[in-house]
């Protein structure tokens, strides 16, 4: 489904992945780790094309990102869902609205909408929280409204960078099993983290990356 051949990415004169080459099968849900700059952010950046690849070819659903015209671009991110490390939540809307936002833009009848909302909202534990800002929200709270909002669509597939850098480990534990039942329900899944914790005794794939080279695979 996500396909990587030879990929590399440069910033000005910084390599930021190196001929990066992994296959990631319809139905999975991966990990990727490394250290602090080893690349993991870039190569989610690069799937969702809010970077272009320098080098190297990648296709996601069978679509090759360097030949997909700018105006294909928003049908390939309506199918990703996807969790900022900086969480990206809007300021001046509540929590409800940033996570109703791409069901309102998908067209979404209400009631239906309403539904879905809270259901995503119940799943990471803040429906008392529909109806504020994210600025008074804990940080951990802002990250949960994120991770809701990539999963209330339930979109084939979700990027996840450091889902759980702002909780605790048994919030982190609760929003790994999420993942894991969201990924039981069809969603292909990358998880970018440099907390080792998160995939032990997942029996998941996990790539690891060091200084822009994969530095090897294992099952976590
Ligand atoms: N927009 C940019 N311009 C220049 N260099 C960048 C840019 N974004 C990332 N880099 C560099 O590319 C390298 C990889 O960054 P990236 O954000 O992918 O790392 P990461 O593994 O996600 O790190 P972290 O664990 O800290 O989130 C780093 O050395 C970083 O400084
Ligand atoms: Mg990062």
């Amino acid at each position: 489904m996500i396909d990587f051949k030879d990929v590399s990415k440069h910033y000005d004169n910084h390599t930021a992945l190196r001929k990066i080459t992994i296959s990631v099968s319809k139905g999975e849900m991966v990990f990727i780790t490394g250290p602090s700059g080893s690349g993991k952010t870039t190569l989610l950046k690069l799937i969702y094309l809010s970077e272009k690849l320098d080098e190297g070819h990648i296709t996601v659903s069978e679509r090759e990102l360097e030949n997909l015209k700018d105006s294909e671009i928003p049908l390939l991110r309506r199918n990703i869902g996807v969790v900022f490390q900086d969480f990206k939540l809007l300021n001046n809307r509540n929590v409800f609205e940033n996570i109703a936002l791409a069901l309102r833009i998908r067209g979404e009848d209400d009631r239906e909408l309403k539904s879905r909302v809270f259901d995503a909202l119940k799943i990471v534990n803040l429906r008392h929280k529909a109806d504020s800002y994210p600025q008074a929200l804990s940080g951990g709270e802002q990250q949960r409204v994120a991770i809701a909002r990539a999963i209330v669509t339930e979109p084939p597939i979700i990027l996840a960078d450091e889902p759980t850098g702002n909780v605790d480990p048994d919030t982190a534990a609760g929003i790994i099993k999420t993942f894991k039942d969201i990924n039981a329900r069809g969603s292909t899944i990358l998880i970018a983290s440099h907390n080792r914790e998160l995939f032990r005794n997942t029996g998941r794939r996990v790539f690891k990356l060091e200084n822009g080279n994969l530095a090897g695979e294992e099952l976590g």
